[in-house]
């Protein structure tokens, strides 16, 4: 108990140095650029976008490229002027997250629940170390959770619910996070039973 506290401690604190390097090095080789072009790999993934939320609005016929903050569900954070919030949730997009958004290196919150977001979730993703809020709920995201789930070091809020993962739990998932919810997958795992009570 005592140990596997200790190796749990020590493991955040590695995580949280990692993230600190990971985010002082993008902050010098990336810039606001970078994140709209990470944007546009992302609309590039949308095959349908019927109410033409991203067609229209994410656009880069602008010369300023910090435009990309003003777009529909992007928030730039004002110390860096980087992209620390999206949120296409509710869109009626269909599509599929492309790896580029693993660049998105400043970004704390991600929500794009009640979609038809599908296929897998790309590894790039656990670049994203800085995330404390993931919603991906109500969209049909399939195969396992991935391992690196238990790897954000900030994360508070985690929602999965609603997709067609399969498979285990990570234990790693719950002792990092705050707030659960696996819901409406087919999930296995030892966590699960006590997750799904504490999540009304
Ligand atoms: C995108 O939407 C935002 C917020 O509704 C608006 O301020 C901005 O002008 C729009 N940009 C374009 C290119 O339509
Ligand atoms: C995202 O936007 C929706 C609709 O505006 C809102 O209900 C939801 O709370 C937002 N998500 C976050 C994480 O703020
Ligand atoms: C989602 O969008 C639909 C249509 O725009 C709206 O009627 C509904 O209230 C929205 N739901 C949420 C949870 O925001
Ligand atoms: C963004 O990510 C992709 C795939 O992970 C990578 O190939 C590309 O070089 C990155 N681009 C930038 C500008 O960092
Ligand atoms: C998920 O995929 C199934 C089968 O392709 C489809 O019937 C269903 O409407 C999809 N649901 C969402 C939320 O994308
Ligand atoms: C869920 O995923 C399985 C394969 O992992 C697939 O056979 C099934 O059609 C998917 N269901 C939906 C609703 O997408």
């Amino acid at each position: 108990m005592e140990r596997s506290h200790f190796y749990r401690c020590f493991l955040s604190l590695v995580l949280v140095q990692y993230c600190f390097i990971a985010t002082s090095t993008a902050l010098k080789t990336t810039n606001i650029a970078t994140d709209q072009s990470t944007l546009l790999a992302l609309k590039a993934h949308i095959t349908s976008d019927p109410y033409q939320f991203l067609s229209k609005n994410w656009s880069s016929n602008s010369a300023t490229s910090s435009v990309v903050c003003d777009w529909i569900g992007v928030k730039c954070g004002s110390k860096h002027q980087r992209v620390t919030t999206l949120n296409i949730s509710n869109t009626s997009l269909t599509g599929t997250l492309p790896p580029e958004l693993g660049n998105l290196s400043f970004v704390v919150s991600l929500d794009i629940e009640s979609n038809y977001f599908h296929g897998n979730l790309p590894q790039e993703l656990s670049r994203l170390c800085r995330l404390r809020f993931i919603r991906l709920s109500f969209n049909n995201f399939t195969r396992e959770i991935p391992m690196w789930f238990g790897r954000f070091p900030e994360l508070q809020f985690l929602s999965l619910s609603h997709n067609n993962f399969s498979g285990l739990i990570i234990s790693s998932i719950s002792d990092l996070s705050k707030h659960l919810d696996f819901d409406g997958n087919s999930l296995r795992g030892k966590f699960l039973n006590r997750l799904e009570t504490s999540v009304a």
